[in-house]
């Protein structure tokens, strides 16, 4: 079982103004290792006061000369620096983020935090090349823009790829020259405080990143509710994500928000049919379905079903859940008991709502320990108005329907309120293009699922958000635009 003695765990701080410090109250909490249900250290919690002290260090730093005048290629080298501290310390972060979250701990090598290096690179590379346009006005006059920073940014994240979610917001708002106070979710702040640690080693100024872990309502409400925070960049819940613009709205500070999903995987009946299990079960299995894109609604053509069911039902008993810290374990622990027993919930609902569990379903004991694994679960007989085919589930659950041609399958795709992810499988060329322009959703795959890049815009339709992370796109959430007029006459 995982060995904790392997690494050093000591307790975390809140990191504010370029300094380690207790929360003002003095709280602190535990977090747990999901694999064992035992704590791994404890964490000061951060309250109002904390997170007031950390928003003004983010505007004491935003307004200094030396974080203003600092030339756009010096800020792009302190990214490239803290990609180097991540990457120098890249197993260990691994390690971490396996014992902090239960994910296992090659995906966490492989993707987490090589994903989180890339992202760091890859804004380092912007950061210099921002710019404004000349345009053609009328008249004796020189009209251009700037793109400026939007000032402190609030970020509040989830716990599901936790140092990645930082990364998603860290880089690009220091790269277009913001400063940012970043909340991380109460399960997982272990790898937030650690790049707090890369920041501060690279020689980011003071009080440019401030990291505070604490709880939700607390914590990360007091940040929304901040008069002197400009934009909040929130990754979680529905839920949640509708309070945040709810509170925002008084103060009107920037929104940007990346929400659940119920993503359709579309397998049309000319599809390869070996290629689309293997994307299927990758799609809902990958980090024990903790993840916004899981493809949890699997809608397959009706003339194949019976024998995609069978070939994917083999498969997805492979995934066998194992100690996390094993590199060869591919499915690890749900990360908290609450989510654990909120999935277990959705089962019981879909028994009680009549589809036939095909598989799993069940808690299941690794190690000896009380960690909390789940076996692959899927349904099969779901309809689409039964809970399991509409809510997020956010757990190893997949919820299979059928359809008889292409137009119903975009139909069924589309009847749900998220509009994250989905995907189709055809080797028709026009078939594929055609529903993936039909779904509406912010990323659609073709023949593969799950892919991902620093490059690559990210982002919900419908209630799964707004706003675009990542690639060039996500500079647009991290600067204003201003319009300065010159008179030449
Ligand atoms: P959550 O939305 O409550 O938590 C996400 C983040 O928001 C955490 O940092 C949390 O501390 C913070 N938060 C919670 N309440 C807040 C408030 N009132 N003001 C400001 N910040 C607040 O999600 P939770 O409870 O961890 O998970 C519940 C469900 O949400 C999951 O089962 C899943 O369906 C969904 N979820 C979706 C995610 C996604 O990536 N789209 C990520 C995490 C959860
Ligand atoms: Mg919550």
């Amino acid at each position: 079982m995982t060995d904790t003695a392997t690494l050093d765990i000591q307790p975390g701080r809140l990191f504010i103004g370029g300094e380690w410090q207790d929360a003002a109250s003095g709280s602190t909490f535990d977090t747990i290792n999901p694999a064992t249900a035992e704590p791994l250290t404890q964490v000061a919690e951060a309250g109002a006061e904390d997170v007031d002290r950390a928003v003004r260090a983010a505007r004491e730093a935003f307004e200094s000369d030396a974080w203003q005048n600092l030339d756009a290629r010096k800020r792009g080298k302190l990214l490239y620096a803290i990609a180097d501290r991540l990457e120098e310390r890249a197993d260990e972060l691994a390690a971490l983020e396996t014992m902090d979250n239960g994910k296992p701990v090659r995906e966490a090598r492989m993707i987490d935090i090589k994903e989180s290096i890339d992202c760091f690179r890859y804004y380092a590379g912007w950061a210099d090349k921002i710019a404004g346009d000349v345009i053609p006005v009328p008249g004796p006059y020189l009209n251009y823009t700037r793109r400026e920073p939007v000032g402190v940014c609030g970020a509040i994240i989830p716990w599901n790829y936790p140092l990645q979610m930082a990364a998603w917001k860290v880089a690009p708002a220091i790269a277009c020259g913001n400063t940012v106070v970043l909340k991380p979710a109460e399960q997982t702040p272990l790898t937030a405080l650690e790049l707090a640690r890369a920041a501060s080693d690279a020689g980011l100024p003071a009080g440019v990143l401030n990291v505070i872990p604490g709880f939700g309502e607390s914590a990360g409400g007091a940040l929304v509710n901040h008069p002197d925070v400009d934009k909040i960049a929130f990754t979680g819940s529905t839920a949640i994500g509708k309070l945040i613009q709810r509170q925002a709205a008084d103060s009107l500070k920037k929104v940007s928000l990346e929400l659940g999903g119920k993503s359709p995987n579309i397998v049309l009946d000319d599809a390869d049919i070996e290629a689309a299990v293997r994307g299927a079960s990758m799609a809902i299995f990958y980090n024990s379905g903790q993840a916004c894109t899981a493809g949890s609604r699997l809608l397959v053509h009706e003339k194949i079903r019976d024998e995609f069911v069978e070939k994917l039902l083999k498969r997805a008993a492979g995934f066998v859940p194992g100690d996390p810290m094993n590199p060869k374990t591919r499915l690890g622990p749900l990360v908290s008991e609450e989510q654990l027993d909120r999935v277990l919930g959705y089962i019981e609902k879909g028994k009680q709502e009549g589809a036939e569990l095909l598989l799993g379903g069940d808690r299941v004991e690794v190690g000896g320990k009380r960690g909390y694994f789940l076996n692959p679960t899927v349904f099969g007989n779901v309809t689409p108005r039964m809970t399991i085919a509409c809510e997020e589930i956010f757990g190893p659950v997949l919820a299979v329907q059928t359809f008889s041609d292409m137009d119903e399958a975009i139909q069924i795709g589309n009847a749900s309120e998220y509009g994250l992810a989905a995907a189709v499988w055809t080797r028709d060329v026009r078939k594929a293009h055609h529903v993936a322009h039909k779904l509406r959703a912010g990323t659609v795959w073709i023949n593969t699922y799950h892919n991902l890049d620093t490059a690559s815009p990210f982002g919900g339709y419908k209630q799964s958000g707004y706003g675009r992370e990542l690639g060039r796109y996500a500079l647009d959430l991290y600067t204003q635009v201003k319009s300065v007029w010159v008179n030449l006459a």
